[in-house]
Order: structure tokens, then C-alpha cells, then sequence
């Protein structure tokens, strides 16, 4: 989550999700942006998306639909191509997945009472309609805080605020880890871990090595800020940085995974994802 653009919360939440299933774990991959980027990197065209059953039926009080009905499985992916459309690409990313689209906007602004415990409730509601038991389930942001994000929050047990290391998107970072403290708070949400992750990191950028201590500044004055005002929180910087790579932009391009990246270079950049995916769960199991 976060409410800068473009900072890789897309990337990284496919690219987590994909190494949690390497490492065994049932997953189930949500997109709850009306821009759906996620679900086009996945394959679905935008005019396929509006006639697909999507987390915007599942949300409006108008269509209800159950979670389990928006389920798209793992083996029922797209085929994907390479860049230059030539040869097929392997597309087996490993979780099953609830594409979005841009109706769900509208949902921002309906008349819902409550409707911010409605993703959980439709969580709850999955574990008891299916047998199918999901380890985890990874929810990709719209880049901005709204109801969306609240429902997000108050369904899940941990957040990635993902950002840049540039000077503009710490500035963004700041406010949306206040927002989303407010939010804790505000929900009794019981203390969440909240992971910054810095994505995009050139090691060569003087620029980069001085916003990510800019970056620690801002997470202590939130854990003082916090204090202050009576709200636990475990927030963190994670320590695997996630390098700028153009790789990593590519294969999102292509839709596959970067285990299937076609050279080693791109493959070799699945070990960060895994870190991220083998602490990040660790994490999650403690609470
Ligand atoms: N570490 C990286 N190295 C190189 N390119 C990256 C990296 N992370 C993300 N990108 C590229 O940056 C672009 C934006 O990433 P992404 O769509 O994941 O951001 P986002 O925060 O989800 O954006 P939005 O707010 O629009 O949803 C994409 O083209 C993606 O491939
Ligand atoms: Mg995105």
C-alpha cells in the first residue's frame, strides 16, 4: 500500500506472492485497484475485465457475489507471450487469483453502511463456503486511502507501505504511515506489523542512499508520534532492499514470473523476492 503511484506495490505484491507459493503456501492474490494493473499484467484485457466476475461484484451491495465465485484458479491464467509476441511464456505464478476493474471505483462512493469490514466478511465467509484453505491472501492497493484501503487494512494482519527512495515519495510514505496509524487506531486494528519496503534502489544515487535515512528519520518520529498518541504499532524497515532492475520491469511486461524470466540474470532476482516472501511470513506467523 501507499498512496504515491508507480512506487512497485503492483510488482512486489505479484512478486511476493508468487515466492509464498514457491515456499509452499496456498495463496490467493486479490487486486482491489480500479486500476487493475495486476490483473492485466495477469492477461485480462480491460474490455475481458468488465465481463468477468470481479472483486467489484463481490464488494457492491448490489451483485453480493461470494469470494469464492470471483476465484479465478491458478491453471485458469492466460497463456502469456514474450516481449515480441513470438513464443509462448510459461504463466504459472502459483496462486489463485480475484481480478478488479474500473467499476469498483464507484464503490468509493456508494452507499454501503459498514462497509468498510466488507472484505473481511467476505474472508470469513470463504473459509467457511470452500474447502479450499488459503494460507495466505495478498490484497494489491490502489495508490490512495480511501474506503478501499480501510477494508484492506482492517482484513489483513500486516502491511507493506512500498516507496520509492526518492525524495518526493518519502514525503508521500510519511503521510500515508500517519493515515494508516490514524486507521489502527480508529478500528482497534490491534497492532499490524507495517513493513516500509524501498523499492527501485540504484546503490550508484547519492539521491537514494540520503532519502533511505530520510526514510528512518520518518519511522521514528512516527514510532514517537505514536507513543504519544496511546497507538501500538510494529512498524519497520525491512532490510532487503529491492534494487532497480530493469529485468524486473520487463518481465512484469510479459506477465510471467521471474523464475520463468528467460535469462539468468532475471532469474537470479527471484532470491530477493524470496527473502522478502520467507520474512515477511515469518512475521505474520509470530502474531
Ligand atoms: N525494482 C524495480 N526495477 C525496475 N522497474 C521496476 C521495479 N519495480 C517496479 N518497476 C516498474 O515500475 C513500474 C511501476 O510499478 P508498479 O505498477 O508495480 O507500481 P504501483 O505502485 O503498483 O503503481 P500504481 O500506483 O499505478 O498502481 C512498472 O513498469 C514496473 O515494472
Ligand atoms: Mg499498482
Amino acid at each position: 500500500m501507499n498512496k504515491k503511484g508507480g512506487v512497485g506495490k503492483t510488482t512486489i505484491s505479484l512478486y511476493l506472492s508468487q515466492s509464498l507459493s514457491e515456499q509452499g503456501e496456498k495463496v490467493l492474490y486479490v487486486d482491489t485497484d480500479p486500476g487493475s494493473s495486476a490483473s492485466k499484467v495477469l492477461g485480462f484485457a480491460e474490455n475481458e475485465l468488465a465481463k468477468i466476475c470481479t472483486i467489484a461484484d463481490v464488494l457492491f451491495p448490489s451483485t453480493d457475489v461470494p469470494l469464492k465465485d470471483a476465484i479465478i484458479e491458478r491453471k485458469d491464467l492466460p497463456k502469456r507471450k514474450d516481449l515480441r509476441k513470438r513464443k509462448d511464456l510459461p504463466n504459472d505464478w502459483g496462486f489463485d487469483f480475484i481480478p478488479s476493474e474500473k467499476g469498483l471505483n464507484g464503490w468509493e462512493q456508494s452507499w454501503d453502511p459498514g462497509k468498510e469490514y466488507k472484505i473481511q466478511e467476505k474472508i470469513n465467509q470463504l473459509n467457511t463456503q470452500t474447502n479450499t484453505k488459503y494460507d495466505s491472501v495478498v490484497f494489491d492497493s490502489a495508490p490512495n486511502f480511501g474506503y478501499l484501503s480501510t477494508a484492506t487494512l482492517i482484513a489483513s494482519n500486516g502491511v507493506l507501505a512500498v516507496t520509492t527512495p526518492d525524495w518526493l515519495s518519502s514525503e508521500v510514505l510519511s503521510g500515508f504511515l500517519r493515515t494508516q496509524s490514524q486507521v489502527e487506531a480508529r478500528y482497534k486494528l490491534n497492532t499490524k506489523i507495517v513493513y516500509v519496503v524501498i523499492n527501485a534502489f540504484d546503490s550508484r544515487t547519492t539521491h537514494h542512499h540520503e532519502v533511505c535515512k530520510g526514510i528512518e528519520t520518518i519511522v521514528s518520529n512516527l514510532i514517537e508520534w505514536n507513543k504519544e498518541n496511546g497507538i501500538q504499532q510494529n512498524i519497520r524497515i525491512h532490510d532487503e532492499i529491492i534494487p532497480s532492475r530493469i529485468r524486473i520491469a520487463d518481465a512484469m511486461s510479459c506477465g510471467v514470473p521471474l523464475k520463468e524470466y528467460p535469462d539468468k540474470t532475471g532469474r537470479d532476482l527471484c532470491a530477493i523476492f524470496s527473502n522478502l516472501a520467507e520474512k515477511i511470513a515469518q512475521e505474520i506467523r509470530k502474531k
